[in-house]
């Protein structure tokens, strides 16, 4: 066994995860057709939100192991951050992470309405005073929250603010404790 044996796991392990693909937009146009043949009625939808968010929850823990695997034994190393392991990164800087969520939102923003808000970032690393807030974290996950994040509350401020035609800036407090990290957006 030793080295063949875990050659195929990994074979089989990349094959699950690209087996699985392209669940998310197949579960999309599912929900899509169940609603233009049978409607929507808010029982019904809160049952299926219940079970979306169970489902891509338990979806989320087990790609990551796949992908983490996949990636730590695949045989390649990812020329693009050789210091991650895996998808992770041990020395993630969130502001950065932060700021490129801001970045695509603000593009897709400036698309569709001309105009995006400005962002106003405060950071405070109350760990260690003074020094870049770093996090062992995988950077996709934090880039993919807060560009969702970002693209709300630029739609809220956007259409807000819309005959005004003056768009508020958007804060973002980033805290870093002993215990935990803390993005605020307002
Ligand atoms: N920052 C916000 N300010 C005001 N309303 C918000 C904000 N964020 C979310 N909402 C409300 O909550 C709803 C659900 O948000 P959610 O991000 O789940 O879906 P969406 O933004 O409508 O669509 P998607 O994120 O899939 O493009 C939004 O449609 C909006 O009405
Ligand atoms: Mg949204």
């Amino acid at each position: 066994m030793g080295f063949m044996g875990s050659f195929s796991f990994t074979d089989t392990v990349i094959k699950i995860r690209n087996r699985h693909n392209d669940v998310i937009p197949t579960m999309a146009q599912g929900v899509i057709e169940y609603k233009e043949s049978f409607g929507i009625d808010p029982v019904t939808s809160q049952n299926v939100q219940y079970f979306l968010d169970r489902f891509y929850m338990s979806r989320i823990s087990i790609r990551m192991l796949l992908n983490q695997h996949s990636l730590l034994f695949g045989g390649k190393i990812n020329p693009a951050h050789p210091k991650h392991i895996g998808s992770i990164d041990p020395s993630c800087n969130v502001v950065e992470v932060v700021r490129d969520g801001y970045e695509s939102a603000k593009r897709l923003c400036d698309l569709y309405y001309m105009s995006s808000p400005e962002l106003i970032l405060e950071e405070l690393n109350a760990k260690s005073p003074g020094q870049p807030m770093q996090v062992v974290y995988v950077p996709s996950h934090l880039y993919h929250m807060v560009f969702e994040l970002f693209k709300n509350a630029m739609r809220a401020t956007m259409e807000h603010n819309a005959d005004r035609c003056i768009y508020p800036p958007i804060h973002v407090h980033v805290t870093l404790g002993n215990e935990d990290l803390t993005v605020k957006v307002t």
